[in-house]
């Protein structure tokens, strides 16, 4: 398991400078396409610092931030009071999380670091509403990983694609102190699928979004994630 807690103030200055507001942007500018925010409940899953949760709250949603990491929880409990901020794993919710409580699950830029995926796919498809959904984003496993490179003319270099836990060169980063969990696009989406979401939407935010693009590769898309229902 990753500890969040000896980056949480990294972390927090890390998303005070942007860091995952695409991935956030992204997300909201989904679910505003698909259902009234103002009438919904959400449960945010590794919410983080919170930004992302609180930013649904302000606009109408009642929503339960979910951590493992207490640290990144006082944070984001100094952001907002509305959130309904809870300590527990997103892998084995706490047992006062009932069946079928929340109309939408998110996931921004968590399940890269969790050696079990399938299992919050799992907990996201028990605590969801028949008719609710779940959305989700990850790094990019194509784009955002060390055995990924850009070259000079243009082109792109994979070097390995396989499961793997990496930890990126250098010292200080976000990645080369956690390191992270990279999974095949196939194995998220058959293991998002197995849990029982349905009519799955597919996204690569970045090639889509209206957001600025990618610095250093313009023409990638940061993240690769999914919707999907559970009827
Ligand atoms: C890259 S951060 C993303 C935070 C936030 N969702 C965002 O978009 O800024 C990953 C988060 O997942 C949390 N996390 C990691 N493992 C977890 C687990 N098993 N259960 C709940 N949260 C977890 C970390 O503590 C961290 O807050």
């Amino acid at each position: 398991m990753i500890d969040y807690d000896s980056f949480a103030d990294q972390y927090r200055e890390m998303v005070r400078k942007g860091g995952p507001g695409r991935a956030h942007r992204f997300i909201i500018s989904r679910l505003e396409r698909i259902t009234s925010l103002s009438r919904a409940s959400i449960c945010d899953l590794g919410c983080g610092s919170g930004d992302l949760s609180s930013e649904l709250a302000r606009l109408g949603a009642s929503v339960t931030g979910v951590d493992i990491s207490k640290k990144l929880l006082a944070h984001a409990q100094a952001l907002n009071e509305k959130v309904d901020w809870v300590h527990g794993d997103a892998m084995a919710l706490p047992s006062n999380f009932k069946t079928a409580s929340y109309d939408i699950v998110i996931s921004s830029l968590m399940l890269m670091d969790i050696p079990d995926h399938k299992a919050v796919f799992r907990e996201a498809y028990r605590i969801v509403k028949p008719g609710g959904f779940m959305i989700w984003l990850v790094m990019h496993p194509c784009f955002q990983s060390p055995f990924s490179h850009p070259d000079e003319d243009g082109s792109r270099k994979v070097y390995q694609y396989a499961p793997q836990f990496w930890k990126s060169k250098g010292t200080g980063t976000l990645r080369s102190t956690l390191g992270a969990y990279h999974r095949p696009i196939s194995q998220y989406l058959n293991d998002f699928m197995d849990v029982g979401f349905q009519s799955i939407r597919t996204f690569e935010p970045g090639s889509e979004s209206a957001a600025p693009p990618n610095a250093y590769a313009p023409d990638v898309p940061d993240h690769f994630g999914a919707l999907g229902y559970k009827n």
